[in-house]
């Protein structure tokens, strides 16, 4: 056997994509390790969402250029967005590496590692328009035995103007709901119990079959119904696509978290408009009030970027007062980095650095204090808390996470992971829940 090392950046889509391209390989003799320095192929499953992400993994490829000239036998292949996006420049920058696949292209990953040899490089970055890998069974070696990524459906139709994703990868498609069960079912026989669905927007899941159009609330219903042990979260969802029967699903079931993750990007319609969000405010908080009626205990975490183009003192003012309201239990916050080929590439990126790093300080400062006050209104009551593992910072603790996917940490051994169990929250950082087991409540 041959040793395969994947290396991830960027989204939970890339970790699902890293685990299919395991599996694809494993047909071909080759095994997941996890020291590069050990492996014959190692891979870089690369993002292009903003400049950053884009330099870490330039950085990267220079560390393993070096590796590669101490080991010739090595070979070197960059996939996903990066691929996709900058193509044969990638080559060019990073001299030495072997091969080049897009996000649609994995099913070719043998074939281009025939063909690569010596000087020869291969890379195929085709997208295709129907591509979900839907016969694969990905290798769910990167998330732990608990919890599992399932990939429902790719791409993206929104272009956002911002965004490269409908770019990189390509339109929208949905995988068959039949391959999505036998998936889960797997998983389940395996002994895990979260399942998160995932897709750029998994609100415009839809299939047709024989007798049934399936959009995503009746793939949650049927997961749900069907493995009703099973903890279900999903991301991302768009807020203009979120309906009411999805909410409504959400709350008809007690196995799928009260938790959602609903990007806002901006609290300011004028920003809303130019990045083509296709909302105002006020419409995205009556999705947050629609899901507060029917989950009150619901937490929402959110994306913001701050210094899009033309956004004035007023604009940043907006999102703050949209992030008090949204009460916001978690934020991924970005400055705005201009990306070649999208609509806002044509308009002036003219909010200066210093201007953007002001604004994203105060907005993380701002989350600070939310989530802090989120999590002191836990304290006194009880959640059920699925068991992941040991805690970090000591081997007396363990941790696990609430419906609401906050983290809590309790003292207490010997517990299996994957268990569910009880505790009331004593006392938090921003971060964490600190708690104490209940006791008689190792097996709920
Ligand atoms: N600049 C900064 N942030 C971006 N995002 C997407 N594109 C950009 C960009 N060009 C952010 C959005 C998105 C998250 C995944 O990344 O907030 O929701
Ligand atoms: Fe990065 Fe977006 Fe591609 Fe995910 S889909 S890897 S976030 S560019």
């Amino acid at each position: 056997m041959k040793k395969l090392y994947i290396e991830t950046y960027g989204c939970q889509m890339n970790v699902a994509d890293s685990e299919v391209v395991a599996s694809i390989l494993r047909n071909e003799g080759y095994i997941p390790c996890a020291d590069p320095k050990e492996a014959d192929l190692i891979l870089v499953n690369t993002c292009s969402i903003r400049e950053n992400a884009e330099l870490r993994v330039i950085a990267r490829g220079k560390q393993l250029q070096a590796l590669k000239r101490k080991n010739p036998e090595l070979k070197v292949g960059f996939i996903g967005c990066m691929a996709e996006r900058m193509n044969e420049d990638l080559f060019e920058k990073l001299k030495g590496i072997d091969l080049l696949a897009g996000p649609d292209s994995y099913r070719n990953l043998p074939e281009l590692l025939r063909k690569s040899s010596g000087n020869l490089k291969a890379s195929d970055v085709l997208l295709s328009t129907t591509e979900t890998y839907e016969d694969i069974a990905p290798e769910h070696y990167q998330t732990g035995d608990i919890t599992a990524f399932v990939s429902i459906m790719r791409g993206c139709n929104n272009f956002c103007s911002y965004c490269v994703v409908p770019y990189t990868r390509g339109r929208e498609r949905s995988r068959p709901v039949q391959s999505i069960l036998r998936e889960i079912e797997q998983l389940n026989q395996q002994g895990f119990k979260e399942i998160t669905l995932l897709g750029q927007n998994v609100n415009s899941y839809k299939i047709e079959t024989e007798n049934t159009e399936y959009h995503f609330p009746t793939l949650l219903e049927t997961i749900a119904k069907k493995y009703p042990q099973l903890r279900l979260r999903f991301a991302t969802s768009h807020p203009k696509d979120l309906s009411e029967d999805l909410v409504k699903t959400m709350a008809a079931f007690s196995n799928i978290c009260n938790s959602i993750h609903l990007p806002v990007q901006s609290g300011s319609n004028n920003m809303l408009k130019a990045m083509n969000r296709r909302y105002t405010s006020d419409e995205y908080m009556t999705k947050i009030e629609l899901l507060r009626k029917h989950m009150p205990n619901i937490t929402i975490s959110t994306d913001i970027i701050t210094g899009f183009c033309g956004e004035t003192e007023d604009d940043h003012q907006q999102t703050v007062e949209m992030m008090r309201k949204a009460d916001y239990y978690y934020s991924y916050m970005f400055k705005y980095s201009q990306r070649d080929g999208t609509a806002a590439a044509k308009l002036i990126d003219d909010v200066s650095d210093e201007i953007k790093g002001r604004r994203l300080q105060e907005i993380i400062d701002l989350q600070q204090e939310l989530s802090l006050q989120h999590n002191r209104r836990d304290i006194g009551k009880t959640f059920e808390v699925l068991v992941e593992g040991f805690s970090k910072r000591s081997s007396k603790q363990m941790f696990g996470r609430t419906e609401q996917n906050k983290v809590v940490v309790f003292d207490a051994q010997n517990i299996e992971p994957g268990s569910y169990v009880h505790v009331i929250v004593e006392a938090c950082s921003t971060a964490t829940l600190k708690g104490k087991l209940i006791s008689g409540s190792q097996e709920v």
